[in-house]
Parts: C-alpha cells; sequence; structure tokens
C-alpha cells in the first residue's frame, strides 16, 4: 500500500468528486432501477482477487462502467421501495472525511467522541429522553433493536443472564408485538436466547395499530400463569402502512406491568418533529428505550441507525466488560476521556459513523429535516387522493408517508370478478415486476389481510407531485395493457 503525494490526493480525489457530482445529477434523467445485466454479474461473480497494483485511473473507470451504472435505486426521485431514503449531500462528503480521519469510536480523548456525544444528545432530545438516558450510533434499526432488547433482558430477566445465561431460569418468558412490527424485533429475541414461541402476537384493529386491550389482556394471562414478561416492542410508523401505535396508552400498560417499553422509530421517529405528531412523541418520551435510524428519514447515508435507552447505567451494566472498579467516571483531559462507547454496546472498534449524521444535520437543521418529512406526508396525501379518485385503483391503507394501494381494473373493463376480492393478486404482482425492472418508478409490495398490495414509502427529498403522477400513469398504464385486464 503506497504512501500518496498531496498532489495525488488532489488529483485523484477531484476524479472522484466530478464521478460523484455526474452520479447525483444524472440520476433524475435515468431509470429508478436498471437490473445488472447477467454477464455483467457473471463477470463480477468471477473476477479474480487483484494480485498485482492497479492505477487509481483505471480503478476509477472500472468504477464508472461496472458499478456506478447499477445502484439499489434509492437516490432516485421515483424510487419509494422498502424504507430507503437518498442521501444527503453533506452526509456523504462526511462520509470521506470520516476516513480520512479513520478514527475509531470506541473511545477516547479524540475529536469523533465527542461530535458522536453531541449527536446522540440531539437525537436524544428529539424523541424526548432525558439528558441522563444514552445512545449510541449503530449499523441500523436492527443493531438498535438487538441493543435495546439486550438491557431489557439484562434488567427484567430476573436472573443473571451475563452470567448464567437463561437456562435455568425461573419462568418463561415472554415479548408482545403485533404482526406489522419489524422482523428485525424477532430475529433480536431470537438471537437473545429466548426462541420466537416468547413472542405473544397483539391483535391490531383496522388502522393496523396495536390493540392495547388485548396487549393489556395477554400480559395479565402471562402473569397468571407464571410467566415472566419482558417486553413490548411499539412502533411508531410501521414499515407495512406506517401506522403509529398509541404509544401514550401502551406506556400506561407497560408501567403498570412493569414490563419494558421499547419503541421502534426507525422508520417514524422523525415525524414527531411535526406538531401533528405531538401525541406520539410524548410516548415515545416514556418509553424504557427506541430505535431510531438517521439512514431513513433523515436523509443520511447509510448506515446510521440509533439506539438510545433511558437508564444509561443498565446499559452500562448490560455491556462493560470493564470490572467496574477500574470503570473510568470521565476525564475530559485524560487519554481516555468520557465513558467508553464500546462499554455500551456490542462493537469494540466503531467507525466514524457520527460525523456524516452531525453534519447532515448541521447543514439541513432540524427545521429542514422537519419540513421534508411534513413534505413527504403531504405528497403521500396526494397520492392517496389520486388513488380514491380513480375508478381503476383501489386505496387499502396509508400511514406517515406509506401508502397502500391496488390496480382494480375497473367494471367497464367488462371483467368483474376482478374488481373484489383476491382475484388481482397475480395482477398486481405483474404489474409491480413490469415498474420494477421497467424502472419508471420502484415500488415495492407488501401482504395486507391476505391481499397482495403495491406500497410506496416516500422518504425522498427529491420526489414530487409530477413524480407521483408519473408512477401513477405508469401503474395504470400497465394494468390496462395486461393480459388479464
Ligand atoms: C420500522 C422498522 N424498524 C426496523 C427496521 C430495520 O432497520 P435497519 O434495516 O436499519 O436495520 C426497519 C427497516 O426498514 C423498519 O422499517
Amino acid at each position: 500500500v503506497k504512501r500518496w503525494t498531496d498532489d495525488e490526493i488532489r488529483r485523484v480525489g477531484y476524479l472522484v468528486v466530478d464521478l460523484i457530482a455526474k452520479h447525483l445529477t444524472d440520476l433524475d434523467h435515468e431509470p429508478a432501477f436498471t437490473p445488472v445485466p447477467r454477464d455483467a454479474a457473471e463477470r463480477a461473480l468471477a473476477a479474480p482477487a487483484p494480485v498485482a497494483s492497479e492505477s487509481a485511473d483505471a480503478i476509477l473507470r472500472e468504477f464508472s462502467d461496472t458499478i456506478e451504472p447499477y445502484p439499489f435505486g434509492n437516490g432516485h426521485p421515483r424510487f419509494w421501495g422498502w424504507v430507503n431514503s437518498p442521501p444527503a449531500v453533506m452526509g456523504i462528503f462526511a462520509d470521506a472525511l470520516a476516513s480520512a480521519m479513520n478514527p475509531s469510536c470506541a473511545g477516547g480523548n479524540h475529536a469523533a467522541i465527542y461530535v458522536e456525544r453531541q449527536v446522540v444528545a440531539w437525537l436524544r432530545a428529539m424523541l424526548g429522553f432525558p439528558d441522563d438516558a444514552m445512545g449510541l450510533l449503530v449499523s441500523g434499526g436492527s443493531m438498535a433493536t438487538l441493543t435495546a432488547l439486550a438491557v431489557a433482558r439484562h434488567v427484567k430477566s430476573g436472573v443473571d443472564v451475563r452470567k448464567q445465561g437463561l437456562l435455568d431460569a425461573p419462568a418463561p418468558f415472554a415479548f408482545y408485538m403485533t404482526a406489522h412490527g419489524h422482523t428485525c424485533a424477532r430475529k433480536s429475541i431470537e438471537l437473545l436466547g429466548f426462541g420466537s414461541d416468547a413472542i405473544r402476537t397483539i391483535a391490531t384493529g383496522d388502522d393496523y395499530r396495536m390493540d392495547v386491550d388485548d396487549l393489556n389482556r395477554m400480559i395479565d394471562e402471562d402473569v397468571a400463569s407464571g410467566v415472566r414478561p419482558i417486553a413490548v416492542i411499539a412502533t411508531l410508523g410501521t414499515t407495512n402502512t406506517g401506522a403509529v401505535d398509541d404509544l401514550d396508552a401502551i406506556a400506561d400498560v407497560c408501567e403498570r406491568h412493569e414490563v419494558w417499553l421499547h419503541v421502534d422509530a426507525a422508520y417514524g421517529g422523525p415525524a414527531v418533529l411535526l406538531d401533528e405528531y405531538a401525541d406520539a412523541r410524548l410516548g415515545l418520551a416514556r418509553a424504557d428505550s427506541a430505535a431510531l435510524d438517521p439512514h431513513k428519514w433523515m436523509f443520511v447515508p447509510v448506515e446510521a441507525g440509533f439506539v438510545v435507552v433511558r437508564d444509561g447505567e443498565a446499559m452500562r451494566s448490560a455491556f462493560s466488560l470493564v470490572p467496574p472498579y477500574i470503570r473510568s467516571a470521565g476525564s475530559p483531559t485524560g487519554v481516555y476521556g468520557l465513558p467508553w462507547f464500546s462499554e455500551y454496546g456490542f462493537q469494540q472498534t466503531r467507525g466514524f459513523r457520527a460525523l456524516k449524521v452531525w453534519m447532515t444535520l448541521k447543514h439541513a437543521g432540524l427545521d429542514g429535516v422537519r419540513d421534508a418529512v411534513a413534505d413527504n406526508i403531504a405528497l403521500a396525501r396526494y397520492l392517496v387522493d389520486r388513488v380514491r379518485s380513480a375508478a381503476d385503483l383501489e386505496f387499502v391503507a396509508s400511514g406517515l408517508s406509506v401508502v397502500c394501494f391496488r390496480y382494480r381494473p375497473s367494471t367497464a373493463s367488462g371483467r368483474p370478478e376482478l374488481v373484489e376480492g383476491r382475484g388481482d393478486d397475480a395482477l398486481n404482482k405483474r404489474i409491480l415486476e413490469r415498474l420494477q425492472v421497467g424502472g419508471e418508478a420502484f415500488l415495492t409490495s407488501t401482504e395486507l389481510d391476505g391481499r397482495f398490495v403495491l406500497r410506496a414509502c416516500i422518504v425522498n427529498y427529491r420526489s414530487t407531485r409530477a413524480d407521483v403522477d408519473f408512477m401513477l400513469d405508469t401503474v395504470r398504464r400497465l394494468g390496462a395493457e395486461s393480459p388479464s385486464a
């Protein structure tokens, strides 16, 4: 690995900046998604490890030719698949600067630690958590949930789980979530050794929110039969429909039963910046822990997740492997600085994720994030209105910036059997597949009440009404052209 001169760094660096600028500006005129051609994919998979050194210019050329043309799609104004946003440009630059400094954010008395401390304080306050709550940047909502539920296990299992594990635990355990809770909660519960049989699936209402009476009843039943409840996983913005659980009412139930409340705000968290979601913010502020993904609705480049735990000391004792008698209380002037982040989570060497969150937030301001979130919600509502007013579209569900709908041939098509029921699952699947590979726009799907639905999740500061119109025109055209319509 060679040492670069200042001139070389600048020359190649400017080429990289040109590539970034070209990529970001060309996106608007390209398909939302282009699958990697088969021969290109095969070539990539078969490429041998580079034994000899190649020039930076050749490497950048290969990037331009074979990698840049086939992005995931989420930079595009009409990409509304899963929960993926375009990157904020300051965040892109921050990634490069963070790599240039290349610190480990395990801990220590260096600037990156104070950047992460700031970011933790900002996000903690945004979610309504108190100053003595502790937070960490992690890879994403999945890692945030795993981290939070590990603390819940430490606090609520009633056994010294770090020493003894769960094998000899006196009682079976239970977790509570709805079928719309994200799979990362189930994966976490499995990974933490409880097994997915410990999950109670709480009913949801017509609005896909957790039925709080059902939750209360399930916990009562478990307690009465000697089961030990560990945690409720509520959601502020479900992936399927953007539903926001009644967090305040759920917090009441958790308080009454002394059950840990974890709120998955990975997607919907930034909505608490809006007055309209003040109630959600109040409920969220009562949680024991929460997950928020700056790489979703705050436009920080992937990966950037955030976990916050109200009882910071419990978080530390769930993870720290520094014996308590030598734990540093923090010395701002020494080498070790504040208590190390690595004592509050699983990772030891940790990247400088904080810089991209810090720069993105400073550049947009919380006001800028709030306005983008408000715009996306307004755009989703525009989509709902357009779907509702079209005879050949069926509105199914919407919350925050998610809209679920179906193409439904109008009765005028002479195919009334396709109007109701499950008959048009296949048609909608075909439309989606064609739309995705055609690249006019990118939606994904979900299943609601046994029905296949098209789903748009607008976490995209580049999207406009014209983009929504174009997507809908394409869906309707594809539907009308489809052989079964
Ligand atoms: C509501 C919700 N929670 C958790 C996650 C998992 O987050 P990540 O993919 O960042 O690990 C997602 C991902 O889409 C999500 O939508």
